[in-house]
């Protein structure tokens, strides 16, 4: 018998994008915003005293929750601080699925979801989108424990109206968890819906909208018995006390949050339509990346040319996806140079 328990030994595990150490490099790959993160922020970061980092962290966040509820409308009792959305995945697997609790989602999304079922032996329930990336009929009926839409999607950048999730949300026995990473990009979100349906489950993130991938911090969104339950999962410190302080010094600057998200959609827009004339399929993405796809299929070969003048873009070599490629919204700067190279390899 091996050390790892069966299913840990064959995993392959997730596969995070390629960080290069250098800073001077054009790093559109994966999903960072590309303006720094609030100055209030960062002038916490560098206020804090030696008595935060001798002490324990709040274990609940509370000054982080006040500060998300009014963001959001809703209560502090609807808030759970968390270390990354990744994290609160990580926490929904372990409350929700087990081997006789399967996790239903539609397919392509974010590849941690099947990394984490593995890990917690529950078995997948994948339902593929169409070509339009509308939400499958099918995943009302599956009789998960978990079911997961990311919304807006990734990678397509796809984004399913609320309605609708409200409607799959009632037909479900199990729990609906929206997994909205890339909603600050979008034009609308479920919050509303924690208001009314006890099994919903929102999460954030403040690694994009916030541009502060860096010290990990996301949080939840459900109704005070479902944050409750998730609460007896997590860690009982799953939030430092240098994340806590940064994350509630830049949810409360809602200014300078509007303006970078604006910056970036408005960039988002520009970007499309230079891709579309370099011959590129690009659907309307209402995220913080495009998904790009090449007509005759070198998806893989831009990716390798582009990573040779030390651009970086992400590309899945999975089907469905190998024709395409992912790119992130950056600056102008970024962008323009994307661009440019785009020219010469495809001239
Ligand atoms: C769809 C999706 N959900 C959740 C996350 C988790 O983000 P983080 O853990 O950085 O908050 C990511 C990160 O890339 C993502 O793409």
């Amino acid at each position: 018998m091996g050390y790892l328990r069966e299913n840990i030994e064959k995993v392959k595990g997730y596969e995070p994008g390629f960080q290069p150490k250098e800073t001077d490099v054009v790093k559109l790959n994966t999903n960072e915003n590309p303006y720094p993160p609030s100055p209030a922020a960062l002038k916490v970061l560098t206020e804090l005293s030696p008595e935060h980092l001798r002490r324990y962290p709040d274990p609940l966040g509370n000054e982080f929750r006040q500060a998300a509820a009014e963001v959001n409308g809703v209560e502090p009792e609807n808030i759970m601080c968390c270390n990354g959305g990744d994290d609160l995945l990580t926490i929904a697997f372990r409350a929700f699925c087990d081997d006789n609790r399967p996790v239903a989602y539609p397919v392509p999304t974010y590849s941690l979801y099947p990394v984490l079922a593995k890990l917690q032996n529950c078995e997948t329930i994948e339902i593929p989108f169409d070509a339009e990336f509308n939400l499958p009929g099918k995943l009302a009926h599956t009789n998960a424990a978990l079911t997961i839409v990311c919304n807006p999607n990734a990678p397509s950048g796809s984004f399913i109206g609320v309605d609708e999730l409200a409607s799959l949300a009632d037909e479900l026995s199990g729990v609906l968890l929206v997994d909205e990473a890339y909603a600050d990009f979008a034009e609308a979100n479920c919050t509303e819906l924690v208001k009314k349906l006890d099994n919903v489950i929102i999460l954030r993130s403040l690694s994009k909208g916030y541009s502060l991938a860096g010290i990990r911090f996301g949080y939840v969104i459900a109704q005070p018995d479902l944050i409750k339950g998730l609460m007896k999962v997590k860690d009982s410190y799953n939030v430092d006390a240098v994340a806590l302080a940064v994350a509630t010094a830049a949810i409360k600057d809602q200014k300078y949050f509007s303006e970078t998200t604006e910056k970036v959609k408005k960039a988002r827009g520009f970007l499309t339509e230079q891709l579309r004339d370099l011959g590129f399929e690009v659907p309307q993405s209402f995220s913080n990346f495009v998904l790009a796809r090449s007509k005759n299929s070198q998806a893989g070969e831009i990716f390798d040319k582009l990573k040779e003048l030390r651009i970086y873009v992400r590309y899945f070599d999975l089907p469905g996806l190998d024709d395409k490629l992912r790119i992130t919204v950056g600056t102008d700067e970024q962008n323009n140079k994307l661009i440019f190279a785009l020219k010469e390899i495809l001239s």
